[in-house]
């Protein structure tokens, strides 16, 4: 048996700390014993819509594998690395595919390690999905969550004119260092056209950055944190002339190891910053997700089962 934060209605935030069995690997799956893992807003506030009463859920761990797959592929045991998926990250134990981790260097904190898949991976995906930024206007709304303050570094990386946008003033005081050109509240100072908008918020806001997107640009809709539809006139946007067009993105459900390393080697080189906005123990996991819901937190939330000294 292994501890594990487990689905349960009636606890708090859904969830209760308790004893499970521990996974079985498929001959293409390592077992990784999990020394931190990270919350996501997206599989908190969905969490009764994926998953039954007494599954483990959670999307990204990082840890130290115990058992290389059966079937030879992946790493060895005593690898340190971080690893995607769609559930059982919240657990002692984690049996994940070998295409879906990344080796860590020896001195990476597995805390940062793990703020990386889901939030890393959408925001380097969504990202691709504008083609070249060099030089070009991104606009990131939401920046001050965990996918928009990656989606900052990675499009300032990337050569873009990044402009941040954040709920409220204070919101967005690490931005500028992240490579942020310009951080707005809302979109009200918003004057210029963007080439692209990385938008996770949905609603009213991607109707307002929807009007920016210049001729041939694209709004991204990564998500919908507002939890509100969103209005489009199309009408109006024939007679502006089109030629702008709105991506409903996914991330997509596998093959996550390539672009994990690539996440692993800028942070490694000092070049990306998960922002670790609140961390804690896993036993914490409640005030966690009540501070991430809340919107307490700026960038990830980060949870140790076991810190290294
Ligand atoms: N498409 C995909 O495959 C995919 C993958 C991963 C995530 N997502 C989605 O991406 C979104 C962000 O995820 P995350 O993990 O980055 O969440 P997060 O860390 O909680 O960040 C959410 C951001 O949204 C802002 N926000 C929330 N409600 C708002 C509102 N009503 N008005 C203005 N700003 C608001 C927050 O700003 P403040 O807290 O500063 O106010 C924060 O910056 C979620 O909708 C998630 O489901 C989609």
């Amino acid at each position: 048996m292994m501890n594990a934060l487990i689905v349960d209605p009636n606890g708090r935030r859904g969830l209760r700390f308790g004893e499970v069995a521990e996974p079985t690997p498929t001959a293409g799956q390592a077992l990784v014993e999990v020394r931190a893992i990270s919350f996501n807003w997206g599989e908190l506030s969905f969490l009764h819509h994926m998953h039954r009463p007494g599954d483990v859920p959670g999307w990204d761990a990082a840890g130290v594998v115990v058992r290389a797959a059966a079937d030879g592929s992946g790493p060895a045991p005593g690898t340190r690395v971080t690893t995607a998926g769609w559930n059982g990250a919240w657990a002692e134990l984690r049996a994940v595919d070998a295409g879906e981790l990344a080796p860590l260097p020896a001195d990476m904190d597995f805390g940062a390690a793990s703020a990386l898949p889901a939030a890393g991976v959408t925001a380097l995906r969504a990202l691709r999905s504008l083609g070249s930024v060099v030089g070009r206007r991104v606009l990131v709304t939401g920046a001050s969550g965990g996918v928009g303050g990656f989606a900052v570094q990675l499009a300032r990386r990337a050569g873009a004119h990044v402009v941040a946008s954040v709920s409220g003033e204070g919101r967005g005081e690490t931005l500028r260092k992240l490579g942020a050109r310009e951080v707005v509240v809302g979109l009200d100072a918003v004057v210029e056209p963007f080439h692209g908008v990385l938008d996770t918020i949905g609603g009213a806001v991607l109707t307002r950055a929807f009007q920016f997107v210049a001729p041939g640009g694209t709004l991204v809709s990564i998500g919908n944190a507002s939890l509100q539809p969103s209005t489009i006139d199309f009408e109006q946007e024939r007679a502006r002339g089109g030629g702008r067009r709105i991506e409903v993105f996914t991330v997509g459900g596998a093959g996550y190891g390539p672009d994990l390393a690539d996440l692993v080697e800028l942070v490694s080189l000092g070049e990306l910053d998960p922002q670790i906005g609140w961390r804690g123990d896993w036993r914490q996991a409640a005030d966690a997700a009540d501070a991430l819901l809340e919107r307490r937190v700026r960038g990830k939330v980060v949870l140790d089962l076991q810190r290294d000294e």
